[in-house]
Order: structure tokens, then sequence, then C-alpha cells
């Protein structure tokens, strides 16, 4: 049995999609302060090598890949060059999202519906897909994904984005079964109002709101639990209504 408590993540590799902003670039810091080689996956170069700048500066160790989720292909050169470069996975973070909070349902373009779907869910089938083998191989690690509690609740106007959160949420759960004999812990974090660039959050006091940090916070508490230990879902809200 190993020990709780926030160990150090030394020569453990991660890799967290959509960590050039927001809720990724908090997740990198973290995972890399506490050691983590990080590999940043996100679409715009300048994004990522900001986060990797400031990791570096920080003295971690990032690693930015240009990668798009709804790209299967793209998604597997990223998963060659980890295997290649690091031979392992420890942690795999589906973070990256998208979201249109501009409307009901019925007057969304299809292609809006297309582009949130094809990133918050298909980006994750493909993300497992490239990502579980090397870790089955490796001896497993965790899988942490970044839903929402509008994958709990509904959301008037963001209809689509609410249910790319209830399927991960179900992808979650039941990727879990598959996995948890593989030594592989696949959990999900639903934070609510989180004060980043995305979601419906006009009108809203960003002061009251999640912070960037607390879910990464969060994703600590779950990576470094005892190996026995399985937290596998989170309700994150913000202390007052934002
Ligand atoms: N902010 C909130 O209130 C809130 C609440 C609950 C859950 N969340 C979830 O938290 C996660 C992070 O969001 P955030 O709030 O931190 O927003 P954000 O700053 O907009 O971060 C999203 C990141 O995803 C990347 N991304 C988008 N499409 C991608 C693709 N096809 N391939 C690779 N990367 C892609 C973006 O970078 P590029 O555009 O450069 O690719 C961006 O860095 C999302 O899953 C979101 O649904 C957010």
């Amino acid at each position: 049995m190993q020990e709780n408590g926030h160990s150090s993540l030394k020569g453990k590799v991660a890799v967290i999609t959509g960590a050039g902003s927001g809720i990724g670039a908090a997740i990198a810091e973290k995972l890399s302060q506490l050691g983590a080689a990080s590999v940043l996956c996100g679409r715009t170069e300048s994004k990522l090598a900001a986060t990797a700048k400031t990791i570096s500066s920080n003295g971690g160790k990032a690693d930015g890949q240009v990668c798009d989720l709804k790209d299967l292909r793209s998604v597997e050169a990223l998963a060659a060059h980890v295997e290649k470069t690091y031979g392992k996975l420890d942690i795999l973070v589906n973070n990256a999202g998208v979201g249109t909070f501009g409307g009901p349902l019925h007057a969304m373009p299809p292609e809006e519906w297309d582009s949130v779907m094809n990133t918050n869910l298909r980006g994750v089938y493909y993300c497992i897909r490239s990502f579980a083998p090397l870790m089955i191989r490796t001896g497993g690690g965790d899988i942490v994904n970044i839903s929402s509690l509008a994958g709990k609740n509904a959301l008037p106007n963001g209809a689509a984005y609410a249910a790319s959160k209830w399927g991960l949420n179900g992808l979650s759960y039941s990727v879990a079964e598959e996995l948890r004999a593989n030594n592989i812990r696949v959990s999900v974090i639903c934070p609510g109002s989180t004060n980043t660039d995305l979601g419906p959050h006009a009108g809203k006091n960003a002061n009251k709101m999640l912070q960037p940090g607390d879910v990464a916070h969060v994703l600590i508490m779950l990576v470094t639990q005892a190996s026995q230990s399985f937290a596998s879902e989170v309700l994150l809200r913000p202390t007052q209504k934002p």
C-alpha cells in the first residue's frame, strides 16, 4: 500500500490538453511544480509557449506540442511523440473544451454542434484511444476528465455544451470500469463557473467564481491519492454564488 498526501510527482509524465490557457495552464503549472514533466497540448503554438515559459521559469519541465483533438491523426502523432520521448504516460488530463452559449438549440448552426461535440466528447475518446494502450503497457496511471456542473444540470442556451459534458460523464464512469483492472483510475471533475475566457459568465462576479488554480488543486488531490484509493468524481462549486 502506498501512503497518501501530496507526494512529489518527480519522474511522472503528464499530458494536459488545452494547456495554453485557463484551467489547463493552471493544471500544467501545478503538476510541474510537483516535479512532473508536462506535455502541453493545444492548437495555438504561442499559447503553449507562454505556459511552457511560466513553467520553465519556475524550474519545471514543459514540452509544448501543437495538436488538434478533433483530428485523430494529430492525436495519434502526439501519442507517438510521448511514447518515443518518455516511454510512458502516468497522467492524462482531458481538459480542452469549447462551448457556445448564445441561444436556444433550435437556432444553433450544425457546424457549432459539431465543433462542441467533436472537441469535448470525440476528442476525449481520441485521447483515450491513443494513450490508454501505452498506460496499460507501462503499469497504469490516472486519466482525469474536466467536465462541468453543466454535465449535471440543465444549461439553457448552452444545450450542446451541456449534452457534451453529460456525455463526458457517462464516458468517464464507463471507461473507469473498463480500465480499473489495469491500474488506471479514470475520474471526472465537474467545476462550476470558473474565471476563464470560456463560459456563460456575463453578469457574474469574477471574484466569487472559482479560479483556474482551484480546479488544479482538486486535480492534484486526485493524482496524489494512495494507490488503493479512487475518488472518481468531484463536484466543485464556488462557495458564494457568483
Ligand atoms: N470556465 C468555466 O467556467 C468552466 C466550468 C466548468 C468546466 N470548464 C471546462 O474546463 C475546460 C477548460 O476550459 P477553460 O475554462 O480553461 O477555457 P479556455 O481557457 O478557453 O481553455 C480551453 C483550451 O482548450 C484548447 N482547445 C480548444 N479546442 C481544442 C482542440 N480542438 N484541440 C486542442 N486544444 C483545444 C484551447 O486552446 P486552442 O484554442 O489554442 O486550441 C484552450 O487553451 C473545458 O473543458 C471547459 O469545458 C470550464
